[in-house]
């Protein structure tokens, strides 16, 4: 997003929805960043469809632009990369402004920990508060300089023209974001790189990599990178974000006499978290024509309402789901029984506190909401037709906030206005008229306070 894009309110209808119909949400946000850095730092051309044309994923579009790689506008999703090779990148002119997104922050500090020339990555204010310590700490290691604003955030100045070496990383936190890092400042180093993780995270760097023909491999939780080697440019087809497909599940799930199908939605088994826990609350979710596209696995998901219950979800799905957890404490709210939340400590640090945030909205719904420090504890509502009450929520900067509370207006007695709805366009561009398209209630206010 530009640096102050106007604010946005959404006003949810108190609604008698019924979901109804097939649609594609946008493509993957993380498959979308890769593909423009590895198509950068390819041989040849990469050619993008699918691809993501959100906020989040332009701004490493544009980074790597200033870097001197020709990128063409992406139209319909179609984008085309003119790789420069690993060596090929330039020194930019000004400071690459990445604004919310922490994984062009965090995989694009591993590739410039390995160029010739200084950078300073920026982001905007979500981004400026959130820990960058967990990559500083690995590439410093590796031989990087890098130096940051108090307590490890950015923006972060990268000294070019070091020397990289190998190493072995045992990551402290379950973080595909720390993963990548590392094995991209690896393409850079002398000698195998591993990173080693305590829980299996989305592997869409691994794939991609091998992908262009560079080798990672992979030994249980560790995957390890040689350097001194070569991407070739190729075809890439983007699948549909099944975080954003996410809020049309529990939506789906939640609205009286819905059915909807989800189309080519990327099925990554490091993402299918949301698809579990769903079905273990007792949703009716169905996985049509699975298959495989540019070695990812992609299917069509029909879901239809059903009555939710309340568990405590397994902690070893918490790494696979975790972007979803906005919107499936809404799922929770809307179950009958409690759920509880825990080993997901990490919801503190993303574009928000998303424990803080959602416990707070859920609460000025009327739902009791308990936050604790790594989960929450939520008394669904199940049995009561109207789940939520009516209330005034700030997004606090995160899309996926303000998208969940979007989709609590299904099962609202009133209205929900949701502020700062601007961010919804760093992950899913078109979300409010999708939402509405399908027979969910939902109006744009532009300009109002935020
Ligand atoms: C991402 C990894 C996750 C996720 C983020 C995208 C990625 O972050 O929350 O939205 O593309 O690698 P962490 O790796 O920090 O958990």
């Amino acid at each position: 997003m530009s640096h102050s894009a106007p604010s946005l309110t959404y006003l949810t209808q108190p609604s008698e929805a019924r979901l109804k119909g097939a649609l594609r949400v946008p493509g993957d946000k993380s498959i979308s960043h890769r593909s423009i850095m590895l198509g950068a730092l390819a041989e040849g051309e990469t050619h993008i469809t699918g691809f993501l044309e959100g906020e989040d994923s332009l701004n490493t579009l544009r980074c790597f632009r200033a870097m001197g790689v020709a990128i063409t506008d992406p139209a319909d999703g179609v984008v085309r990369v003119k790789g420069v090779g690993l060596h090929g990148l330039k020194a930019p002119e000004k400071p690459l402004y990445v604004g919310n997104s922490g994984t062009s922050m965090r995989l694009m500090a591993g590739i410039l920990a390995g160029q010739a020339f200084d950078t300073v990555l920026e982001g905007d204010a979500s981004l400026s508060r959130r820990p960058m310590k967990r990559v500083i700490d690995p590439l410093t290691r590796m031989g990087a300089v890098i130096e940051s604003a108090e307590g490890g955030r950015s923006p972060l100045t990268i000294r070019g023209g070091q020397k990289l070496k190998a190493i072995d990383y045992l990551l402290p936190m379950a973080s595909a974001q720390v993963k990548s890092c590392v094995l991209l400042a690896g393409l850079y180093a002398e000698g195998r790189t591993c990173a080693t993780e305590p829980a299996p995270t989305r592997d869409h760097t691994e794939r991609m990599l091998n992908g262009f023909g560079y080798p990672v491999e992979r030994h249980g939780a560790t995957a390890c990178v040689t350097g001194g080697g070569a991407l070739q440019g190729r075809a890439i087809d983007v699948p549909a974000d099944i975080s954003s497909a996410a809020f049309f599940m529990v939506a789906a799930s939640i609205a009286h006499e819905a059915d909807i199908m989800l189309e080519h939605v990327g099925m990554n088994p490091t993402r299918t978290g949301v698809i579990d826990i769903l079905k273990a609350m007792g949703a009716d979710i169905t996985v049509h024509n699975p298959r495989e596209v540019g070695g990812e696995p992609v299917a069509d998901i029909q879901v239809r309402h059903a009555r939710l219950r309340g568990i405590a979800i397994p902690e070893d799905l918490v790494p696979l789901a975790i972007d979803e957890f906005p919107v499936l404490f809404v799922a929770a709210a809307c179950a009958e029984g409690q759920t509880v939340l825990t080993g997901a400590e990490e919801l503190r640090v993303k574009e928000s506190d998303r424990i803080a945030v959602m416990a707070d909205g859920l609460q000025k719904l009327g739902v009791e909401a308990t936050a604790t420090p790594d989960g929450m504890v939520i008394v669904g509502r199940g049995a009561e037709r109207d789940v939520f009450g009516e209330a005034e929520i700030w997004s606090q900067g995160d899309h996926r906030i303000a998208m969940a509370f979007s989709v609590a207006g299904l099962r609202a007695r009133g209205q929900i206005r949701i502020h700062d709805c601007q961010f919804v366009e760093t992950s899913f561009p078109g979300f409010a008229d999708l939402f509405t398209r399908c027979g969910g209630g939902l109006s744009v206010e532009a300009g109002a306070a935020s």
